[in-house]
């Protein structure tokens, strides 16, 4: 079976050293992992930063609107296309959300748009990379100092490390260390920071520790996924699946309270050492994933038809995090590829996923992001950290359906 949503950077190697550190029970909470993922970031991507890291990217959202101390009233300008681990934490902050609607051809912020929803009580923006990539970058951080506002730059879904390793822009970066982003240690989030002020006001943020049932369990999904995607044509795989979810062995990746729209603090807490260990050892193979990813991404721009490919969608030699294309017959669509084992993402199919979330909650007004809308009903996204084998079938499979 080829997925796309399920667990996509776990690998053999990634269950070999959680089994190592489960053995190691004194490195879960604290010890030198942290420092050293400092260390790393700040060589591979982020120079002249300091670091901030939590449990997640939803904490370290949390966590920064807190410490600037916004007026009462403040809008954060957030696209639609997002999800809701963006939205819920400028709603604990009791912060109002307006948001922007997207550019077909980047599901990135669209300028004009951005520029009729900025007024004087716009103080921030959530400026998110989708699929990795942000192409109008320059002109919406110029759109943001003209008007004074504050940029919080989303990397969940990963970023180009070139363009940001030579940056003239003074943004606070988010990341997320989730297990669907761009690097996985299953929960984890972190904060660059290059403001000596807001640094300060970080380091005063009082985080407690999650449990060591916690870490446990991340350590569990780490060593069992793997073992679920090889053998999940065996039967053995789903068995595994099915008896770790019904036992409750791995955390949803939103929890039951958020998709009532709810903030849940169980997972707004510090990032623990013995995760840091899981995410010094994706960052040391990022390079390998992310060739990957270019693979898969110029093999679909090459061979899928035209007419499903996003008009003017140019990620020439990026490495996306998933590829998205566009299809009127969604669900037939979906259906057929899962026949043929193959399981396609729907990154984002509500304008503030996941599907289930109230959108009145998410005070979102219809209508208001109409290209968004219509993306979302359209969007299917095919994975990109996988084998040529694997490209090549999935590329076969889609090609049949648009005969
Ligand atoms: C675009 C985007 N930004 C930020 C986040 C928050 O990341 P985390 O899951 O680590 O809280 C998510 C999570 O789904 C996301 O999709």
């Amino acid at each position: 079976m080829i997925f796309t949503d399920f667990a996509p950077n776990e690998e053999l190697d990634d269950s070999l050293l959680a089994i190592k550190l489960i053995f190691q029970p004194w490195k879960w909470k604290k010890g030198k992992a942290t420092e050293l993922t400092k260390k790393l970031l700040e060589r591979k991507f982020f120079p002249y930063h300091c670091f901030h890291f939590f449990l997640s990217g939803r904490a370290a959202l949390y966590y920064v609107l807190k410490a600037l101390r916004l007026p009462a009233d403040s809008e954060i300008l957030v696209q639609a296309f997002t999800c809701e681990a963006v939205v819920l934490p400028i709603l604990a902050n009791n912060l109002h959300v307006a948001y922007v609607d997207i550019e077909e051809s980047t599901f990135s912020m669209d300028p004009k748009d951005l520029q009729q929803k900025i007024n004087s009580n716009s103080k921030v923006m959530i400026l998110q990379h989708t699929f990795g990539i942000m192409p109008q970058r320059d002109k919406i951080l110029e759109i943001a100092r003209n008007n004074k506002i504050l940029v919080i730059e989303d990397l969940a879904h990963g970023f180009d490390a070139h363009t940001l390793r030579h940056d003239k822009y003074k943004t606070i970066k988010l990341l997320s260390f989730g297990r669907s982003k761009a690097f996985s240690s299953v929960f984890g989030g972190a904060l660059a920071v290059s403001d000596v002020a807001l640094n300060q006001k970080l380091k005063k943020m009082p985080l407690n520790l999650p449990s060591r049932l916690f870490i446990f369990r991340q350590y569990l999904y780490k060593i069992l996924t793997p073992l679920v995607k090889a053998t999940y044509d065996l039967h053995l795989g789903r068995l595994i699946h099915a008896v770790s979810k019904s036992l409750n062995l791995w955390l949803p990746e939103v929890s039951l309270k958020e998709k009532q729209g709810k903030p849940d603090f169980s997972i707004i807490k510090a990032y623990p050492n013995g995760l840091a260990a899981l995410i010094i050892h994706q960052l040391k193979k990022v390079n390998k994933i992310n060739n990957r990813r270019k693979k898969a991404v110029s093999s679909y721009l090459k061979h899928l038809p035209k007419s499903i490919l996003p008009v003017n969608f140019r990620p020439v030699n990026l490495h996306l995090i998933r590829f998205p294309i566009l299809v009127d017959h969604r669900e037939h669509l979906l259906a057929s590829l899962k026949k043929e084992k193959i399981i396609a993402g729907t990154w984002y199919d509500q304008v503030v996923a996941p599907k289930n979330v109230s959108l009145i909650t998410m005070r979102y007004v219809a209508g208001s992001c109409p290209k968004a809308e219509n993306l979302c009903k359209k969007i299917v996204n095919l994975p990109t950290n996988i084998t040529t084998q694997q490209i090549n079938k999935i590329i076969k499979q889609v090609k049949l359906n648009f005969k």
